[in-house]
């Protein structure tokens, strides 16, 4: 049976190491956890059972494993001790005869994107990017329709634009919305990718900034840094506007859901995966749904694909093109919206249309 890996990590200390450790993640604060993360060796967390293509009927079988670093770790260890870290879970991977591994949140940001991980390992690595674009743009103009926003007539944001994933979000935002808004913290790269869209779609208005104050000009916001703390918070939002948040470390504050009822925010990169899917862990979704990173290693095993996939920082289109067809063939589609991990209601995005418009009322 072709079979897959994909590296997990911690992303919230206390919780996610009590999902595998109730004792350790109940004993110890987040600051030992960081501490402790350096030492702790690569983690076995379960075998994945049950995905099935709808169109081939070929089952496959997966293991989660876990990195043990947090993203603070990833962040204030030397690189190389880092991919160390990683190419010695991926040989876990190895051992258990995965034919392609998968790299979770940070490990797939740090440094190259997966180049010197799948140099090192014997197996195809992907970092699950281009999957991620296509299950985040894809999420952003469903909601945008809900919220009665016409593309062609919207500003769009993209925070972290001058990331691997921000940058062919950019790109593919570009075709479709009036204005973008590209907001990263290099202006120097920023005017690049600006100068590269602004001819490639001169029917887009494209600006840069480096003021997270200028999302509130925009209807619709993508959000995708590498950030490990929140960084947009309710006073930067216009009423009405729809934010997707595909970080892991979420960019979003969580005072916007207690603050902002007239705004829009959806979880980036909920996929539901075609079988009866048995991950045998709980990582925080809801049975048979998975993140985009994880969907795209497992689009690609039913596919047969064992090759790197999305690799390195410069992500193309057709590749997000591509793996969307693949997905969609064997029956992965994005899943419904969610919010600061809960599930969004028919009934509360209508709460939030009526809101935004009795706040622009007051405002006028
Ligand atoms: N939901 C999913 O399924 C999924 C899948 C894959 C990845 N992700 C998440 O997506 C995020 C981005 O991944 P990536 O591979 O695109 O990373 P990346 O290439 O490293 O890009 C991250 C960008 O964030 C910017 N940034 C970092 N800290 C910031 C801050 N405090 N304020 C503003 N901008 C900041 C960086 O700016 P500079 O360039 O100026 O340094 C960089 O351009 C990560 O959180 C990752 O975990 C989620």
């Amino acid at each position: 049976m072709d079979s897959f890996a994909f590296i997990i990590h911690p992303i919230s200390p206390k919780r996610d190491v009590s999902r595998k450790f109730p004792f350790l993640g109940r004993v110890l604060n987040e600051k030992q956890i960081n501490f402790f993360s350096t030492f702790f060796p690569p983690v076995y967390i379960s075998e994945i059972e049950g995905i099935r293509s709808e169109a081939t009927g070929k089952t496959i079988k997966g293991w989660f494993i876990a990195c043990p670093l947090t993203p603070a770790r990833m962040l204030e260890l030397p690189e190389k001790w880092v991919y160390r870290k990683i190419i010695q879970t991926g040989r876990m991977a190895e051992k258990l005869g995965a034919q392609v591994l998968g790299l979770g949140a940070f490990t797939s940001v740090i440094g190259d994107a997966g180049a010197t991980i799948a140099n090192a390992l014997d197996i195809p690595v992907t970092t699950g990017d281009s999957y991620t674009v296509s299950i985040a743009l894809q999420a952003v103009k469903d909601a945008a329709q809900e919220m009665n926003i016409p593309l062609e007539n919207a500003t769009a944001a993209v925070v972290g634009a001058n990331g691997a994933i921000g940058q062919v979000c950019a790109e593919m935002l570009a075709e479709s919305v009036q204005e973008l808004i590209l907001i990263g913290r290099r202006p120097d790269a920023l005017d690049a990718l600006k100068g590269r869209l602004q001819t490639a779609f001169p029917g887009c208005r494209i600006r840069t900034s480096t003021e997270m104050n200028d999302i509130r000009h925009a209807q619709l916001i993508l959000t995708v840094t590498s950030a490990i703390d929140q960084i947009i918070h309710p006073e930067h939002l216009q009423p009405g506007s729809v934010i997707c948040d595909v970080a892991r470390p979420r960019d979003v504050s969580t005072r916007v859901a207690e603050a902002r009822d007239d705004v829009l925010v959806i979880d980036g990169g909920m996929v539901d995966i075609p079988g009866p899917v048995d991950f045998h862990f709980d990582f925080g979704f809801p049975p048979k749904k998975a993140y985009a990173c994880m969907a795209e290693t497992i689009a690609l095993t039913l596919d047969g694909r064992f090759e790197d996939y999305t690799i390195g920082k410069q992500i193309r289109p057709q590749q997000v093109v591509e793996i969307t067809k693949i997905a969609d063939k064997h029956g992965l589609r994005l899943s419904g919206f969610r919010s600061f991990e809960k599930p969004v209601s028919e009934a509360q995005i209508a709460h939030v249309r009526a809101r935004a418009t009795s706040t622009r009322q007051a405002k006028r």
